[in-house]
């Protein structure tokens, strides 16, 4: 697909991944409409860019500003969703662990209400996390949330062949607001413990995670497949 001219919807759009992918569209003269609970945390964007504020969580509010907002051509989302459960799983609040599914029910107001509105040949892109496949110790939440979104794209990618596509890209560690550190010092400091196992071992930026999903957005022969750009995450010790 070239990115010149197309309608681009892009939840969690005003942040981390989904800021850096928004301004990678927009580069590519795509017109882009980012969109998160609160859009003013984006500051300053570029030309061809929207803002609209709403919560993934929202099924009501999803299904009209999706109505409203079609057709488009490339529907992203990269909305967390809500908080994070972490910890041992055999101890874990059973609320935290339920309520990390959010990041799932958010994606699945984009996918079950977006669909609908692709354009034929346009493609719908989903951020999971390593956790999916890494398993880690502490992480239950993280992995079990990441598996059911890898799953529902796979199954979902059958459903909209072969004129619409639906891709996952998977991010290691990367440096973004969501991990919430003081300074320079601190940040750089607990990535390098987070990361000292990985083959590459740092923390990755928005942007490298960007050019994984602009790579399933422009590729047409790319569909039901998991992009991992982790710094090898995935085969660290
Ligand atoms: N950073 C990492 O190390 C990492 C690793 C693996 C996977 N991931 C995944 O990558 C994705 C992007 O993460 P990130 O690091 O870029 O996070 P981020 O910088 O915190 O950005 C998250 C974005 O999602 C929006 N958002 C959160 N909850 C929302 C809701 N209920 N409704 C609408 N928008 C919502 C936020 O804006 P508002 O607060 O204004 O709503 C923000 O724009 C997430 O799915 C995350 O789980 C990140």
């Amino acid at each position: 697909m070239d990115i010149k001219g197309k309608k681009a919807v892009v939840f969690g759009g005003t942040s981390g991944i989904g800021l850096a992918t928004t301004k990678l569209l927009a580069g590519e003269g795509a017109n882009v409409v980012a969109i998160s609970r609160d859009p003013s945390k984006a500051g300053e964007l570029p030309a061809g860019v929207s803002t609209r504020a709403c919560d993934v969580r929202d099924s009501a509010a999803m299904e009209s500003l999706l109505a409203e907002l079609g057709p488009f051509d490339i529907l992203v989302s990269a909305a967390t969703g809500g908080e994070r459960a972490v910890g041992p799983f055999v101890e874990m609040d059973i609320d935290g662990f339920k309520g990390s599914f959010d990041k799932l029910w958010g994606y699945a107001n984009v996918v079950r209400y977006g669909a609908a509105h692709l354009n034929e040949g346009g493609s719908i892109t989903l951020v999971s996390g390593s956790p999916a496949r890494a398993h880690p110790r502490d992480l239950s939440a993280l992995s079990a949330v990441g598996g059911a979104v890898e799953a529902l794209v796979k199954t979902v990618a059958r459903e909209i062949a072969p004129q619409r596509r639906i891709n996952v890209v998977s991010p290691g560690v990367i440096d973004t607001p969501m991990m919430a550190l003081e300074g320079k010092a601190e940040r750089e400091a607990a990535y390098a413990d987070m990361t000292k196992g990985y083959l590459i071992p740092r923390a990755g930026t928005a942007e490298e995670v960007a050019r994984g999903l602009m790579f399933v957005i422009t590729n047409d022969f790319v569909t039901g497949t998991i992009v991992d750009v982790d710094g090898g995450w995935l085969l660290s010790d």
